[in-house]
């Protein structure tokens, strides 16, 4: 990916269909957001807890809006922990959207209802999602994964998961925090996203991916077709980051180069994982009260002292033929505010059944236990 070095200024109201997702978003910092996910966010008080970073919810915002009300919606979520997240999906997207929680901790049971199923097992065992898609669903419109956050965790989550994502659907995980994820799991997952034909987007964020499948009626949330959006755009990987820290404030910074074929790819997505391994490593992320994080405390906000790229980019969004980095227009702040008032205790080991222990070690003859509640 190299080749010599043009950056050219123009306006994006040059480049076409104004029809894609998320084309009147160009304003994207985190204090003024607005969407479906951070508004829902902020009326949170009571009941279920529910732990997002705000730039998550952004993300969501541009992203999954296209889920909104669609017929026969089905989502799962590995990490349910106090089944705020899960009454999130069905509040935003749709009371009648399908949503199934998977997890380690057995007092997630107590969420299964007629829309919600809760299914106890390890993320990182393949057996547990042959289970999981033979006995809960085949597919999947979506699938965030907010479990236990180890590469080896997201890696197998990633291959059992994204060939059971629907055409047009999307695979996310949330809160990979630190560079030492570059060779475990970066590495890894550009090898098989890479690899994969139907791979129409990925999104880089802080702390997060998001790689949207091929096939849907949206085209990939691309920021740079926003309307009257300043475009700045760059022919090769040297001039990008020098672009990106010089960019006015909103604007949208394209990294184009024709001679150089598929952008998703192994060898281009982990480039590109690379060279943006910044919004993944914070210089702080400290957590108020402190030690909050580790407990059920309702009152808990992680909040991030921002890495150089942190502050200069907002998002990477890595399309078939072209890099489209959004630039924020405020000062960005990146946390996580605890909302809710339920929180649900990690249980001590004599509290967990001997059959979920066996379940979860991988030990027992069956590789998860559903809960499934019929309409
Ligand atoms: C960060 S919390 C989830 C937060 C929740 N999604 C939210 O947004 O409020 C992580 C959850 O992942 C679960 N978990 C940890 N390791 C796991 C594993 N190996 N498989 C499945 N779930 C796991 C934990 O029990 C915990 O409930």
């Amino acid at each position: 990916m190299r080749a010599s070095a043009v950056a050219v200024v123009c306006l994006a109201t040059c480049v076409g269909a104004a029809t894609l997702r998320g084309n009147n978003t160009a304003q994207v910092g985190t204090k003024n957001s607005t969407g479906i996910f951070t508004n829902y966010y902020a009326t949170v008080k009571d009941g279920r807890g529910v732990w997002k970073w705000n730039n998550a919810l952004v993300a969501y915002d541009q992203t999954f809006a296209r889920f909104k009300g669609q017929k026969d919606l089905v989502g799962a979520e590995v990490g349910v922990q106090s089944g705020g997240s899960l009454t999130m999906w069905r509040k935003v997207l749709g009371e009648n959207a399908v949503i199934h929680g998977l997890d380690i901790n057995p007092r997630c049971t107590a969420f299964t209802d007629p829309n919600t199923t809760i299914t106890l097992g390890d993320q990182e065992n393949p057996q547990m999602w042959a289970s999981f898609f033979s006995k809960v669903t085949p597919t999947l419109d979506f699938l965030v994964d907010d479990g236990g956050h180890f590469a080896g965790q997201m890696l197998q989550t990633s291959y059992a998961v994204w060939p059971r994502i629907k055409q047009g659907g999307s695979f996310v995980i949330e809160d990979i925090h630190g560079g030492h994820y570059l060779e475990p799991f970066f590495r890894p997952a550009a090898q098989f996203f890479g690899t994969q034909a139907d791979v129409a987007a990925v999104h880089l964020y802080s702390y997060m991916l998001l790689v949207d499948k091929v096939g849907g009626k949206v085209e990939p949330y691309d920021p740079s077709l926003a309307k009257g959006v300043v475009v700045s755009t760059v022919t090769t990987l040297e001039s990008l980051m020098p672009t990106i820290k010089a960019a006015p404030k909103g604007s949208v910074v394209v990294l184009e180069n024709q001679s150089w074929g598929k952008f998703i790819q192994p060898s281009g997505l982990f480039n590109f994982f690379e060279e943006f391994i910044g919004l993944y490593q914070p210089v702080s992320m400290p957590d108020t009260p402190p030690g909050c994080a580790d407990s059920p405390a309702a009152v808990c906000v992680y909040g991030t002292v921002n890495s150089p790229e942190q502050a200069a980019l907002y998002s990477a969004h890595i399309l078939p033929t072209k890099l489209v980095v959004q630039i924020p227009s405020e000062p960005i702040t990146i946390e996580a505010v605890r909302h809710g008032s339920e929180w649900v205790k990690t249980p001590t080991e004599q509290e967990i059944p001997d059959q979920v222990k066996q379940v979860v070690a991988g030990t027992a003859p069956e590789a998860a236990i559903h809960y499934i509640k019929n309409k």
